[in-house]
């Protein structure tokens, strides 16, 4: 049977800067997510990259007295290189300057200019640079940007818009028919409220500036960043060039965007999808942010945490342990350090940490490192992989909703329940008699077994650790093809392993 697909997007990150801690929320939530449906069998296709063009990349290579592509390149190259450190394993990391999205672009704008779907008229109103928007003067607050609480310059442009008015009722219907299409639910609601209010249609192109996909009809002008920066998602999949491979994946099954982007994603995105006459993602989640003791990051705050630091001091398991544990899916978290040490400290280097090194080292003591045939199964190992069963069922029902902070939660309370199992079954004292050898063989036969599941269920969140433990433990198995049904049913690591050297996964922080 061919395997079910499932593409999953990040948003696009802007090049205009370095990315802080923050940003890496969101690559390194939509990497567990991706880990873990491949687990499941599911031909992933997972998509990140940058955002490169507007006037605030323009106007910043400027300042630095380079070239907008040269500026690119150096921002883009220092994102991906961030999104390796961290471990993320995307398929395609797009960048809005590769040749084949900017050609992509222009076809869907003349697709859609054919069509009668963008049209020429003027644009005047109040424009917000660092947004790169317009508004009306009654959309302004204070009389400043409504996102971003920046100046506003009024401004006149003849330019191309998009009929966004045509298809707000298709859209508003579709939202309320597709209760899986937004969410959370809070976002929802916004959105809902948001377009009764009546939808503008939307101005598409700009003259300002030059650093943009030049208008195909019309090369005076250059596209709006967004109507760019959006069809991303269509780009690498194979759109109007490939289209078995477009078919196999589109439409999206979920695009991972940050709360504030969401505006973009369920109202104009999926309008330009419909003049395109293609199906809807599936599902447009708007995760909460990471925010430092409670404000919001920004450099003029100068609270913003870099994470080649973080990583270069803790290693990239360690943060995003921290990050998919701390925040909520939907809601924001908060970073600190003195909380990320005790979640090491705590969590990984004692609860996870310890299990292991104590199961390594009585299988050497005991067992000059060799996994022995395990006896029977008492009243007390029965309890424990019914523990396991329960821990694998709940593990997955909470993975396919998006929980991955409570499966964290629930797969670290398995860790404590077999850490107490030794404290039950006191291998020490079993150890010391030879006509309880059978018994101790299943005590240590059952940690290598709850290890091996353990292992299996954090690979989405810290990768690297999970195939630690895995080659400790000197299972057969190539780690990189397991599946989640491989560690249902008790009982299949295989007798006569001869274990590895026990190492430390994680050093105590003083
Ligand atoms: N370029 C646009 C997205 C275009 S998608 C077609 C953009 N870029 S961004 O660099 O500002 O943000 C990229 C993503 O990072 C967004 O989804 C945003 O919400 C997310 N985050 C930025 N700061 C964040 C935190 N502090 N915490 C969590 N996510 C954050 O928007």
């Amino acid at each position: 049977m061919e395997k079910q697909k499932y593409y999953i997007t990040t948003a696009i990150a802007y090049t205009s800067g370095k990315p802080h801690i923050g940003n890496t929320y969101e690559v390194v939530l939509a990497d567990a997510i991706a880990r873990y449906k491949r687990q499941q069998g599911y031909d992933v296709f997972f998509q990140t990259g940058t955002d490169e063009h507007g006037q605030k990349i323009e106007l910043k290579a400027e300042e630095a007295g380079i070239t907008p592509k040269e500026f690119v390149d150096n921002v883009s190259g220092e994102i991906k290189r961030i999104w390796d450190l961290m471990n993320t394993s995307y398929d395609k990391f797009i960048r809005t300057t590769d040749e084949d999205h900017e050609k992509q672009v222009k076809k869907i704008f003349k697709k859609m200019y054919a069509k009668g779907d963008i049209y020429k008229g003027h644009y005047e109103g109040m424009y917000c640079t660092p947004c790169e928007s317009f508004f009306t003067e009654s959309q302004l607050v204070d009389g400043k940007c409504p996102d971003c609480g920046r100046e506003c310059k009024p401004a006149k442009e003849e330019a191309y818009f998009f009929k966004i008015s045509k298809y707000a009722d298709r859209l508003l219907e579709y939202i309320e028919a597709n209760p899986d299409f937004i969410q959370p639910v809070s976002r929802r609601n916004e959105m809902i409220n948001f377009i009764k209010q009546g939808l503008e249609d939307l101005c598409i192109s700009r003259t300002s500036f030059d650093w943009g996909i030049p208008v195909p009809i019309d090369e005076k002008h250059v596209i709006y960043v967004w109507f760019d920066a959006l069809t991303n998602y269509l780009t690498p999949i194979g759109y109007l060039d490939d289209p078995e491979k477009f078919n196999k994946f589109w439409p999206a099954d979920l695009h991972l965007v940050g709360k504030e982007i969401v505006r973009f994603h369920t109202i104009i995105w999926p309008i330009i999808l419909m003049a395109l006459d293609l199906p809807l993602p599936k599902k447009v989640y708007g995760h909460g942010w990471l925010v430092v003791d409670g404000d919001k990051m920004s450099k003029s705050k100068g609270n913003v945490i870099d994470p080649i630091g973080l990583i270069d001091e803790f290693g990239a398991d360690a943060i995003r342990y921290f990050l998919l544990r701390e925040i909520n899916l939907g809601q924001d978290g908060n970073f600190s350090r003195d909380a990320l040490i005790s979640r090491i400290n705590s969590d990984l280097a004692n609860d996870l940490g310890n299990l292991l090194h104590r199961t390594l080292s009585m299988i050497n003591k005991y067992n000059k490192g060799i996994i022995e045939q395990p006896g029977d199964i008492r009243e007390v190992d029965q309890a424990l992989i019914n523990d396991a069963t329960k821990t694998i069922a709940e593990y997955k029902n909470y993975m396919d909703n998006m929980k991955l902070s409570d499966s964290i939660k629930l797969v670290w309370s398995f860790i404590s329940r077999t850490n107490k199992y030794i404290d039950e079954t006191t291998p020490w004292v079993l150890g010391k008699d030879e006509a309880r050898k059978a018994e101790l063989n299943r005590v240590l036969y059952d940690l290598v077994e709850s290890l091996r599941a353990i292992s299996v269920m954090i690979e989405p969140f810290i990768p690297t650790t999970a195939r630690r433990i895995w080659a400790q433990l000197n299972l057969p198995q190539n780690f990189d093809e397991i599946r989640i049904s491989d560690i249902e049913g008790w009982g299949k690591t295989p007798v006569g392993i001869q274990i590895n050297k026990p190492e430390q996964l994680f050093p105590r922080i003083e």
